[in-house]
């Protein structure tokens, strides 16, 4: 056993994983292939559900051998399917979703409302299936742009500036995406409500880490400074402040949050901290040891909210969360990572999509 409890926030995590039977949806995924290996590691039997269309069966080889997966769409999968695939487990980690960069959230408006129905066919199979609990992979685009539009400001996004217990309170989000994870936590409360079903709902901020791609910010703009691009081109006047959260760190707090919630209480995952995405080029090519000659500033492209970090105070308080990873380190196991992965970036594009 205790070779399989390895950082510290491990001890705080409960042997109970050891033998559950934990079903990843979108386990393909970034996000969700980290958190599979570490659910192997902590002694859990996982199962994967992925359609593939932005997740990647590389993104597993560290536990395929240990894990069972299929390929199923969850968008117009019959309930009688799901309900079967939920059948025999102990907790569903919810992560499939159609979802990418600021890029594609915003040129996919139509498509990202496929998410909709994902989360109602699960919370559907769920409620049916007397599962311990049911996480859900909500997001900081739940939150009102109105508290995120004044660069340099200090205000952290609190939990109650979205809150899907208190629906007689005016509720606002970050376009279509953000309004479907918005709804997602309500539909969840709605089944907890009504069936006595266990969830709890993650609201991860601006996650990067290895694994993930071209698509979102981090690894665009190492690409963009490995590829030596000059002029280097930022979207938006680079002066958009986010809070980088380290993936392991994200998935640290899934895991402790699906411990410790079962009401629907939402909980924000995030550093607290703000970044400017001019700066955060800059600690990118300081690693690189290589600087552009000219930044060229996109102003037409999407940016998104201009100012936002995450309260973490709530997952301090009920789950003794803390991310362990300093911007600076993250940026640098991502760039090495990168660096041993993509011998190719040349021939890569940076597209308005979810996958490349
Ligand atoms: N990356 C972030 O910064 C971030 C921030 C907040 C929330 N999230 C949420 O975390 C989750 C994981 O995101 P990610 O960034 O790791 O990668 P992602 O967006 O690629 O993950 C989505 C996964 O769902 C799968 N999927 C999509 N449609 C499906 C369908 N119809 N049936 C079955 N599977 C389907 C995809 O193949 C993919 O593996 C998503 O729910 C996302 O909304 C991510």
């Amino acid at each position: 056993m205790k070779q399989l409890l390895r950082s510290n926030q491990d001890k705080i995590l409960s042997p109970r994983w050891v033998d559950k039977s934990v079903l990843v949806t979108g386990g393909a995924s970034f996000i969700g292939s980290h958190l599979v290996d570490k659910l192997v590691q902590l002694g859990a039997n996982v199962s994967v559900l992925d359609d593939l269309s932005s997740g990647r069966l590389e993104n597993l080889e560290e536990s395929e051998h240990r894990i069972k997966f299929a390929k199923k769409d969850l968008e117009y999968i019959s309930k009688g399917e799901i309900r079967s695939l939920f059948r025999d487990q102990d907790i569903v980690f919810h992560l499939a979703a159609v979802h990418g960069g600021r890029g594609y959230i915003q040129t996919h408006p139509a498509d990202v409302c496929s998410n909709l129905s994902i989360d109602h066919h699960v919370f559907e199979a769920a409620a049916a299936s007397n599962l311990e609990n049911v996480v859900y992979s909500s997001t900081a685009c739940v939150y009102p742009d109105a508290l995120q539009s004044k660069v340099g400001s200090e205000y952290k996004l609190k939990e109650s500036d979205s809150d899907p217990t208190r629906l007689d309170f005016p509720m606002s989000a970050d376009i279509e995406y953000g309004w479907g994870k918005l709804m997602g936590e309500i539909q969840l409360n709605a089944f907890i409500k009504q069936y006595g079903m266990k969830g709890c709902p993650v609201r991860f901020v601006t996650t990067y880490g290895p694994r993930e791609n071209e698509t979102h910010a981090i690894i665009a703009l190492i690409f963009k400074a490995i590829a030596r691009i000059d002029p280097y081109s930022i979207w938006g006047n680079g002066n958009q402040e986010r809070d980088f959260t380290y993936v392991e760190d994200i998935v640290d707090g899934t895991l402790m949050a699906a411990e410790r919630i079962f009401d629907g209480t939402p909980i924000n995952l995030g550093t607290g901290k703000k970044s400017k995405i001019i700066e955060t080029v800059e600690q990118i090519c300081n690693i690189l040891n290589w600087k552009p000659q000219k930044f060229k500033f996109e102003e037409y492209m999407p940016v998104g909210p201009l100012s936002r970090a995450l309260d973490n105070t709530r997952a301090k308080d009920m789950l003794g969360w803390e991310p362990k990873f300093s911007l600076e380190e993250g940026l640098r196991r991502t760039i090495e990572w990168y660096k041993n992965k993509h011998g190719d970036w040349k021939d890569k594009r940076i597209l308005l999509e979810r996958s490349l």
